[in-house]
Parts: structure tokens; C-alpha cells; sequence
């Protein structure tokens, strides 16, 4: 019995991949999503490497990793993704987040594997787009106008990406929580302590956990579907009502001073609406995301075993 099954659409292109193991290079493993990808696809041939094995911005030690490692796909999880860092240190954002994905690109095009990326509701200014009066989530084909470093450098990967090489699956996701310190743990660390809580009502967007985005990266890859998608969770909410719900879910009852982003002074502005569609996701009806409350109850449930 052949281990891969694999079927060919009528004028030859390849569709669909199933019990197929697949050799797959991840980069930033150590990261959030780089965890929940080396524990959600164990049954494949995995190479789990983080900067001190694999250095996405050293161009020749990228291709040479490629060309022995030969993956069938490259999944990249690595980024500099705290975005205030990156306004100071802006040549180290452009190396990682633009750079590195084009060595990726580059790499991965030489040998003919898929590259599955990772860019960010961040790469939209933050008004959503308003029609009829009513202002409306950001679909894949909207206009981008990154404010932020973070953001600037993130779109640069995206059109490296997109310059580089045809089969790729670009994923826009948001308020990305996983295997790792994020949003949810600081607001737990806080909720458990004496500090006072506040947290911003000014910031809307859709907690998105890493569980559902690999769910996702295992239909893409499964389907073959190439090309660019939004993919957070769905619903959306405020920060403020984020950190609520995390309290009521983790029985804690402790007010949390509501504050806008001005008080934060922090170094980037924050988007203030960053709603995603998964417009394509839904069309093509291949994922489903789950409601942002539903994965933060699972992810809860799951922080309560640790
Ligand atoms: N977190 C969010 O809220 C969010 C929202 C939207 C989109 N995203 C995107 O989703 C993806 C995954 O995010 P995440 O939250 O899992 O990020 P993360 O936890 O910060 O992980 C990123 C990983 O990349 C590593 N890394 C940094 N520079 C590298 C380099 N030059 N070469 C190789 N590895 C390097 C980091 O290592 P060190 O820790 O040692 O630096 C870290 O292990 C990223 O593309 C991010 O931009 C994230």
C-alpha cells in the first residue's frame, strides 16, 4: 500500500495530499506558533531550528540549510515580533521580518519546496474600512498602510514572499496567543498579584490561537491551496473586554481600570482597529476558524492542567 495518495486534477496540476508524511523545515520553533507546530504535526517528518541552529537572515547559511535539509515545505515562524522593539531597533525588524523571508523565498524556490508564512493584522492603519457609513473588517484585497515598523517590515516579507515564489500560503492572523509569555499570561501574572489591572478599550481586534492557526496551516497544506488568506479567529473584541473575559473564565474577580492607548506611551501605536475577514477562507469554505471566545476557553481549560 503506498503511504501518499495523491490526485491530479484533469490538466495535470497536483490538488490534493493526504497520509502523506511531509519532511517540513520550521523556523523560530522556539517561538508560539514554531511549539504548537513541532506538537500538532508529529505524525510528519519534522526539523524544528531556531536562531542559534538557523539564522533566517544569513542568506548562505539559509540555502545551504535548504539545499541539504531538501523539505517538501518551510514553515516560517520566525520573526522579530515584539513591536516596540522594533522602532529602535529598525535594521534588526528589517532583517528579520523583510530579509530573512526573502532568503526563505529564495531558498525555497532553488529547490522547489512550498513556504507557508506568517504576516499580521499590523499591516493595516487601523480605520477599517467604512462603507455605507459602516465600518467594516479588513478583507485579504483591502488597502495596506502599516503605521508601525513592525508593520512596515512585515508587509516588505509579504511582498518578498509574493515577488519570490508562486507556490506559498500566505496567512494574515492577529493577537496571536500559543506555547509561550503573550497577552493572556501578563494579564493572569497581573490578575493573580496586587497590581492594579488596566487595559485599553481603544485597541479592537480578534484574539486568534495558535492551535487554530496550525489547524488551518494543515488544510492549506493538505489542499494544496496556494496564495494569500486572513486568518484569525472569528468574532472581535476589545483589549479591555480580552482581559475580562479571561478573569471570568479563570474565576477572577478583580476589576480592571479601563484606559486608552495614550496612557500606554508606548513606543508603537497600535493599530486601533484591526478586525480581519477571513474573506477566502469562507469562499473557498476549506477552514473554519473557531469563535475567539471558544479557543480562549480551550486554551484556559488546557493553562489549567500546567
Ligand atoms: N504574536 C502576535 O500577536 C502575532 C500577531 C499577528 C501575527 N503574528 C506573526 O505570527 C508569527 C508567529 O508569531 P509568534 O507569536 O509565534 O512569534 P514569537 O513567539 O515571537 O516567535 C518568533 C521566533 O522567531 C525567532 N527568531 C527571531 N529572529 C530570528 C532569526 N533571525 N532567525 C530565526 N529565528 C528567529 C525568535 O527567537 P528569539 O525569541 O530568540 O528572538 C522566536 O523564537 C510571526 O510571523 C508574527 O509576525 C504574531
Amino acid at each position: 500500500m503506498p503511504k501518499a495518495w495523491l490526485f491530479l486534477h484533469p490538466v495535470g496540476k497536483l490538488l490534493f495530499r493526504e497520509g502523506e508524511a511531509m519532511k517540513i523545515l520550521v523556523t523560530g520553533a522556539n517561538g508560539q506558533l514554531g511549539k504548537t507546530i513541532g506538537r500538532c504535526f508529529m505524525e510528519d517528518d519534522l526539523v524544528l531550528t531556531d536562531i542559534n541552529s538557523l539564522d533566517i537572515t544569513k542568506e548562505t547559511v539559509v540555502f545551504e540549510a535548504i539545499q541539504v535539509i531538501k523539505p517538501d515545505v518551510i514553515i516560517n515562524c520566525a520573526a522579530y515580533t515584539d513591536v516596540d522593539k522594533c522602532e529602535k531597533n529598525q535594521s534588526q525588524a528589517y532583517e528579520v521580518n523583510a530579509r530573512g523571508v526573502h532568503n526563505l523565498a529564495l531558498g525555497a524556490s532553488k529547490i522547489g519546496c512550498e513556504l507557508v508564512h506568517i504576516s499580521t493584522d499590523y499591516v493595516f492603519d487601523g480605520k477599517g474600512i467604512v462603507e455605507n457609513g459602516k465600518r467594516r473588517p479588513y478583507q485579504e484585497m483591502d488597502q495596506v498602510n502599516p503605521k508601525t515598523i513592525y508593520g512596515k517590515t512585515k508587509l516588505l516579507g509579504e511582498q518578498f514572499l509574493q515577488e519570490t515564489i508562486e507556490n506559498y500560503y500566505l496567512i494574515r492572523t492577529a493577537w496571536l496567543y500559543g506555547d509561550g509569555f503573550n497577552f493572556i499570561k501578563r494579564i493572569l501574572m497581573q490578575g493573580y498579584s496586587n497590581e492594579t489591572v488596566s487595559v485599553v478599550t481603544d485597541q479592537i481586534g480578534t484574539p486568534t490561537s495558535t492551535d487554530q492557526l496550525a489547524r488551518l496551516i494543515k488544510v492549506l497544506l493538505k489542499e494544496k491551496s496556494y496564495g494569500s488568506y486572513h486568518g484569525s479567529c472569528e468574532g472581535s473584541c476589545t483589549r479591555y473586554e480580552y482581559a475580562r473575559a479571561i478573569f471570568d473564565r479563570m474565576g477572577i474577580n478583580k476589576s480592571i481600570e479601563p484606559i486608552t492607548s495614550k496612557d500606554l506611551k508606548q513606543l508603537a501605536r497600535r493599530p486601533s482597529y484591526s478586525v480581519l475577514e477571513n474573506k477566502r477562507l469562507n469562499e473557498k469554505g476549506i477552514f473554519k476558524f473557531n469563535h475567539w471566545e471558544e479557543a480562549l476557553v480551550e486554551y484556559l481549560e488546557e493553562l489549567k492542567t500546567l
